[in-house]
């Protein structure tokens, strides 16, 4: 995994573009900024905004390369990240110490997602909002037309509005809707697609 994604970020083309992912960008700017975890942040261009917006960011990927993108783009806007490498496995953030967590196209496999959610719902402050965005189970039916909008993956890696309701019980969901979209993100993801879209706000730990 680790290995195909330093592959596809090696190149000097920004795979997913330089701009931030729009639903991502729409919310962001709703909350005041403060502290926020970009998870799966690839080459950073949805770190690199919230960084623009006044966020203190702290991003993680699996990728050296996508951090040293990252810190390219970074440079390029005149910010800065805190951007570790690893699996969300292996690393460790404080408990409760985050004010949004932004989950962009961040897919795993189906018996670790689950355990994912929840470990960021461990890091976000109560009160704490998550912006949330990911292929959802219907787009495999898009990707078959249309190979170039990206998301090529096994169904179980997608998501369903279901399975967010449970992942995320504990939160109020200010907007939850699987919606078909156009995506013009890079050459990665170019065409239609099916996506859910998530924005909650945690108002309760966990049992
Ligand atoms: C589809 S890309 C999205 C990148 C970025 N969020 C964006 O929207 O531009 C998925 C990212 O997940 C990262 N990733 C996959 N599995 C991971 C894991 N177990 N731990 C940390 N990052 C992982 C990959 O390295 C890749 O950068």
């Amino acid at each position: 995994m680790k290995e195909l994604w330093n592959e596809r970020y090696k190149n000097q083309e920004f795979v997913y573009g330089k701009d931030p992912n729009l639903f991502f960008k729409e919310w962001l700017k709703k909350f005041k900024p403060g502290s926020i975890l970009m998870p799966a942040d690839g080459e950073g261009r949805n770190g690199v905004f919230a960084a623009r917006m006044g966020w203190k960011v702290t991003s993680f990927d699996l990728s050296v390369e996508g951090r040293t993108k990252a810190f390219q783009l970074a440079k390029e806007k005149g910010v800065t990240l805190d951007y570790r490498v690893g699996d969300f496995d292996q690393l460790q953030f404080e408990r409760e110490s985050f004010d949004v967590v932004g989950l962009v196209f961040a897919h795993f496999s189906a018996e670790k997602k689950s355990i994912f959610h929840k470990k960021l719902n461990d890091y976000l402050k109560p009160g704490g909002i998550i912006i949330f965005e990911a292929f959802s189970k219907k787009h495999l039916n898009y990707y078959k037309l249309n190979p170039k909008v990206g998301g090529r993956m096994g169904k179980d890696m997608l998501f369903s509005e279901a399975e967010i309701m449970t992942d995320f019980e504990n939160y109020e969901k200010i907007r939850l809707q699987e919606e078909e979209i156009q995506l013009n993100e890079g050459k990665n993801h170019i065409g239609r697609g099916s996506v859910i879209r998530f924005v909650g706000r945690k108002v309760a730990n966990q049992n």
